[in-house]
């Protein structure tokens, strides 16, 4: 089957993951998130003790390091990535090494070969502006920073993380502040993005509204 790359990008909160899992079940491609690639990374240097300042020490830790995804799992060094990295500190951690560019450059890299000839819907930030400038549909979903706040705080209360609401308000405020205001890679829309506003939308009408759109463009292909 011919390659087929469904570019979903959006800030924290923006019902990103969800809606990404449920549309590739739907069309039966499959799925990265490469939110858990940056999460996972960065737990990794952080645990090494490597700072986000030392480009020398990240470059070499990540030479070294083997990540791989195998039928729809992430694996570092051969141990599957787990919950570990969905606390709100790795996300934090996340999104302060993924301001560096070789961390950028080394995963930016690793996400094409896997995206590679496959039908896939691959999740992030800078999907459709730099790692998939080519995807056959790119999806930038949005919703209010108060909507995505509540949102949060709602996951991570399931979770068993209870963290007050204007706490995860300022730390979504910050990372979407350092997301989209960094040099390299920032959170934009692309220019052929189709922007969807997820505020009041459930999220199986946003599933829908995207496998229409997939739909219609595999049927030019
Ligand atoms: O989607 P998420 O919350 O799991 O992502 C965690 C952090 O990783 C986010 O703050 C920014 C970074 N990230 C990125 O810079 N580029 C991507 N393609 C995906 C995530």
């Amino acid at each position: 089957m011919e390659k087929f790359h469904i570019a979903i990008d959006g800030p924290a909160g923006s019902g990103k993951t969800t809606v990404s899992k449920r549309l590739a079940e739907l069309l039966g491609f499959d799925y990265l998130d490469t939110g858990a690639m940056y999460r996972a990374i960065a737990l990794f240097l952080h645990e090494k003790g490597i700072s986000e300042n030392d480009d020398a020490e990240i470059d070499k830790a990540l030479s070294n390091v083997k990540m791989e995804f195998k039928d729809g799992k992430l694996f570092l060094n051969g141990k599957e990535v787990g919950p570990e990295i969905r606390t709100a500190e790795a996300g934090i951690l996340a999104s302060k090494y993924a301001k560096i560019p070789i961390v950028r450059k080394h995963l930016t890299r690793l996400q094409r070969e896997i995206a590679d000839s496959r039908r896939i819907v691959v999740e992030g930030r800078d999907i459709g502006t730099v790692v998939l400038p080519d995807a056959e549909l790119k999806i930038f979903l949005t919703a209010s920073v108060e909507e995505r706040a509540r949102r949060r705080w709602k996951e991570l209360k399931e979770k068993g993380e209870s963290i007050p609401y204007d706490e995860i308000l300022k730390q979504l405020k910050d990372r979407d502040e350092r997301d989209s205001k960094r040099e390299v890679a920032p959170l934009k829309p692309a220019e052929d993005a189709v922007v969807i506003d997820t505020t009041n939308m459930s999220i199986d009408e946003v599933v829908k509204n995207i496998a229409k759109l997939a739909k219609e463009k595999q049927k030019w292909k």
